[in-house]
Order: structure tokens, then sequence, then C-alpha cells
């Protein structure tokens, strides 16, 4: 059980000294997932790249860093977060289908492990950037495999027609390219196929396709180090992560002896059960057929429910037993899509009580806005039993101004 983590004594301290809405993170927690990582892969030994848009708040990926984690970056602001977390710049990867020059820059001047391209073009213009400061610069390609991950769409990421990576072909003639190139240097091929996934099949196809395509390119002279399987396990509807046995057999099954280095970007398995957002009641109302609690927190802090219908397991702290109704729970945005969750069984929710939204570490403050000129959620970490510390201040009204020009 998540909740034992989450103390309703510590959570209502965080509460009382920082306000709400807040995120709390678990440090128990957090360094849990990775250890499980690091078991479930062992006979691999692969390099884990914590994918950090699932959330990069520096104290997290600190402790990532220390346990000798890389991280799997995509935009010049994640490496910057990444290289001032402490990760080393050769255990750091850079995604995503639209690096701008500047960023392909940055990225070779810290001398970060690879590239993940994902077009021609964008590999001439990693050439480019490679010339103008004299040097080689190892890329990998981010390869479709045509893959069904059977997902929510919006994160389904390796099936062709999606605007991700290149097809095998595609990637044959963009290494032959780089073989000849002086600013080249290719070492590596990737895939994700998507997010959410829960069973290892899909893993299994695709990484068989990306290694029969790394022996090939191999026997055309072309030697690949590195085969990257992405990320994407899931997270099950109570908030713990899916067992990793079938994902790590699917894995070695097909890459254990082959002298490959196998890199890994998970990145919500690891963070989402390690965090909840804790929102406090501020007001009970009927609408028609309906139970609503209007709460502190709103779609601006935590979209993943507007946005993919996500579920996210809700308790609400020191609940006295009584008959359960079901509640929609809202928030302040002027929104009908501003919700946290529907139909939600709960005892006696009053006005000033505390409720914990679990299974928000990933892609929870990550993905938040300003929204409704609504200033960002504090976030918060448990160190140990009743310990814990502020890990970014809430933002104020002068924050939402503070870039604006008159
Ligand atoms: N590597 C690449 C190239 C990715 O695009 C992603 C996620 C990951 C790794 C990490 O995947 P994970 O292990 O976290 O599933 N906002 C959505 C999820 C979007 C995922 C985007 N890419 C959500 O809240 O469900």
């Amino acid at each position: 059980m998540l909740s034992r983590y989450f103390k309703p004594s510590v959570l209502k301290d965080i509460a009382a000294k920082t306000g709400t809405p807040v995120y709390v993170y678990s440090k128990a927690v957090f360094l849990r997932q990775i250890a499980s990582y690091k078991k479930a892969f062992r006979a691999l030994d692969p390099l884990f790249c914590y994918a950090m848009k699932a959330n990069s708040n520096g104290a997290l990926c600190a402790l990532a860093a220390g346990e000798g984690f890389g991280a799997d970056v995509v935009s010049g602001g994640e490496l910057y977060r990444a290289l001032r977390a402490g990760f080393e710049p050769g255990r750091i990867i850079f995604s995503g289908v639209g690096k701008t020059q500047e960023e392909l820059e940055y990225a070779l001047r810290s001398g970060i492990l690879f590239v993940n391209a994902e077009s021609f073009e964008e590999v001439r213009a990693l050439e480019r950037a490679a010339a103008k400061l004299k040097l080689r610069a190892p890329f990998s390609l981010r390869i479709n495999p045509d893959v069904d991950p059977h997902t929510h769409r919006f994160i389904a990421t390796g099936k062709l027609g999606s605007k991700f990576g290149v097809s095998f072909e595609e990637a044959a003639g963009i290494y032959y390219y780089a073989a000849g190139s002086a600013h080249l240097n290719p070492v590596g091929a990737q895939f994700h196929i998507g997010s959410q996934v829960h069973s290892a099949g899909p893993y299994a196809m695709a990484a068989g396709r990306l290694a029969a395509f790394i022996l090939k390119m191999a026997s055309r002279g072309v030697n690949l180090k590195y085969a990257d399987v992405g990320g994407g396990w899931g997270v099950k509807e109570g908030g713990e992560m899916a067992d990793l046995a079938p994902l790590a057999r699917a894995i070695a099954g097909v890459f254990q002896g082959t002298g490959l280095k196998v890199i890994l970007e998970p990145g919500r398995s690891v963070a989402a059960p390690a965090g909840v957002l804790l929102t406090r009641v501020l007001y009970q109302k009927r609408g028609g057929t309906k139970n609503f609690i209007i709460v502190d927190a709103a779609m601006n802090d935590l979209v993943r429910p507007a946005l993919y219908g996500a579920r996210h397991p809700v308790a609400l702290l020191g609940a006295a037993p009584g008959p359960l109704k079901k509640y929609d729970i809202v928030g302040p945005v002027c929104e009908s899509g501003d919700f946290l969750a529907k139909g939600v069984a709960l005892s006696g929710p009053r006005s000033g009580a505390l409720l914990a939204i679990y299974s928000a570490g990933a892609y929870g403050f990550s993905m938040s806005s300003q929204y409704n000129s609504r200033p960002r959620a504090a976030e918060a970490l448990i160190t140990g039993a009743a310990a814990w510390r502020l890990v970014r201040r809430r933002e104020t009204r002068a924050d939402l101004v503070r870039a604006e020009i008159l």
C-alpha cells in the first residue's frame, strides 16, 4: 500500500506549513522504484536514463543521479536541469523530434552520451553543429518499429504514421551517410513504443526487430554499441508499477550475450508512485444528480484526468467512517474539463479536509501550468519517518507576471 509512505500526520504537517495544493514526494518510494529496476535488470546491467519529463524536480533528479542513473532529456531546458542536478554528461541522452540548432550545440558542448535523432534533416543539423564545434557528434536514431503498444492514443508512439522516429529503411540510409561523415559518429539505435504500456509483448517484438537491424548494420560496416528500448512501462490503477519481471525477461531474452549496451528510459514507473497531490476541500455542492467536491487543486496542477481520462486513486485524510457517497472531485478552473476524479466513493468530506491524489509523482507537476493565473503548487519531499523539506516553494502572484513586459 502506497499510503504507508504518505502518513496522514506528515501530510497534515506539510499542508499546515506550506499550504495546499502541494505535491508531496516520498524519497523512500522513489529510491525503491530505482532499486526495483536495478534488481530486475541486474543480469543485463543496462544504463538507466531517467526520463526527466515525468518529473524534473532537482531534488528527485539528484537522487536518481546519486543512484548511478543517467537522464533522458527532451529539451535544452531539461538538459540544463539534468546537469544542475548532477547527472554525469556521459550518461545523458537527448531525445525529441524537434531539437533546435542551438539545443544541438548545447548538447555537444556538454559532452552528452549521444543525441537521439529523429530525422535525416536533424542529423544534418547535428553534423553542422559538430563541424562548428570541430568534433564528431555521437548519435543514435529513433526508429519506429511499427508495434502497437495498446495504450491511450495520445501516448502511443511506436506505430507507423506517428510523428516519431524513422523507419528501418530510412535509418539504414542515414547510418550509411553518417559513416562517411567526419562529424557524425553513429553509436546507437533506439525505439520508444509508447507510455503506460502494461505488457512485455510489444517490447519483445520491437526489441527483436531492433536487434536484427543492428546486426544487419554491423554486417554492412556500421557498428552500433547501444540498443535503447525507451521507457513506457506502466503504472497500475492502484498507483504501483506493473511487475518488471516480464519486461526484464523480454529485453534480456533479446539482448543478453549480444555485446550491446542496453539503455532504458523509464519515467512514469519511477516517479508516479513516489508522489501525491495534496489538496484541501473548499466546498460541496449538488449539480443535478451529481455530488461535487470542489478542492483547491485544479487541472492546471494535474491535467492527466482531463487530458487522458486518467484515473488516480483518491483518499480523504482522517475520513470518519460512515455511509459512502459518490462524488466528482473538481477544481476552481473555469472549464467543465476541470476535474481530478469522477464518481469516487467517499464518506463525509468536509470543508477544510485534506484529500490525497495518488500516483501523481509523474506528469503531475511537470505538466502543470499557471492557467487561470493560478500560481504553481509547492513541492515537498518526505525524507524520513516524520521528516520532510520543501523542494520547490509555492509560486507567488508576483511570479505570475515576473517575465511580463508592460
Ligand atoms: N523516452 C521517450 C523518448 C519518451 O517519449 C518518453 C515519454 C519516455 C521515455 C518515458 O516514458 P514513461 O516511462 O514515462 O512512460 N504525459 C503523459 C505521458 C507522455 C509520455 C511521453 N513520452 C501522461 O501523463 O501519461
